[in-house]
């Protein structure tokens, strides 16, 4: 079972959230922080179970196996709309150094662009960001994090392609401190961007050191080709058939 009053507890010694909740059940943490009227204050809601947990491109994030930490946080940070995309690439780098400082760094950890967490060539976690863009208010973004610490995934939708720490390493981690070393690196990077008002290349570079299938062809649903690398915008840079290198700068690129 996860600890979530340790949890809690953990994220709250850190001074950052104005709110924390952490509920028995919800339909989408990211939903319920979208209803919070939490005004501009930083808020952060945990839920033990999810009835309509959403991964990106409107997929559902399967997550009844028992032993997925879930969790969203919502923020208003202080930049300009053109540079909320590296919300997550920074994301990307938190969550994997903070997993690597946890669990040793002689594992196959991977992340795949824009900010999912592969382990074994398996999917441990997965982040859904989503802004929230209105004409009177600072734009707010809301971070959706599923990740996959203990248990078995036996769904059969999902485990060729999905696993938990503890399955692919026999390890089971302390998720409190991962919580609170991802959130610290996490806000610390934030910090960084709000006051330079541009991603690190250094951040980029260790993307594209730890980059998924980096250099292989892939066959997706909205495009096929060689994944080459991240450009210094974050976008992804994609070598077509003919040749040609085409850029996205979201996510919602492969199934
Ligand atoms: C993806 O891989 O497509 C993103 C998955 C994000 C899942 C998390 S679980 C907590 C939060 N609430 C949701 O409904 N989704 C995110």
């Amino acid at each position: 079972m996860l600890d979530y009053d340790k949890i809690a507890s953990s994220v709250d010694s850190l001074r950052i959230f104005d709110y924390i909740n952490v509920l028995e059940v919800t339909t989408s943490t990211n939903d319920y922080l979208k209803e919070l009227d939490s005004g501009n204050y930083k808020a952060i809601v945990f839920a033990k179970e999810q009835t309509k947990a959403r991964g990106r491109r409107g997929r559902t994030w399967i997550s009844d196996f028992g032993g997925c930490l879930m969790f969203s946080f919502k923020l208003t940070p202080k930049l300009s709309l053109s540079n909320i995309s590296f919300l997550t690439q920074l994301c990307a780098v938190s969550l994997h150094k903070t997993m690597l400082e946890l669990i040793g760094d002689n594992v196959d950890l991977k992340i795949k662009w824009p900010n999912d967490l592969m382990l074994n060539s398996k999917k441990i976690c997965g982040v859904l960001c989503e802004s929230e863009i209105a004409t009177d208010v600072e734009p707010s973004v809301i971070i959706g994090i599923g990740l996959n610490v203990f248990g078995e995934i036996d769904d059969e939708r999902i485990s060729d392609i999905a696993s938990t720490i503890e399955s692919e390493l026999s390890i089971k981690i302390d998720v409190a401190k991962f919580m609170y070393s991802f959130i610290e690196d996490f806000f610390n990077r934030l910090t960084t961007l709000e006051n330079t008002g541009k991603i690190n290349q250094a951040d980029i570079d260790y993307i594209n050191q730890n980059f998924y299938n980096k250099g292989k062809f892939i066959t997706g649903t909205a495009f096929t080709g060689k994944l080459l690398e991240v450009d210094s915008e974050g976008a992804l840079l994609l070598e077509k058939e003919d040749g040609s290198v085409h850029r996205h700068m979201f996510g919602d690129v492969f199934a």
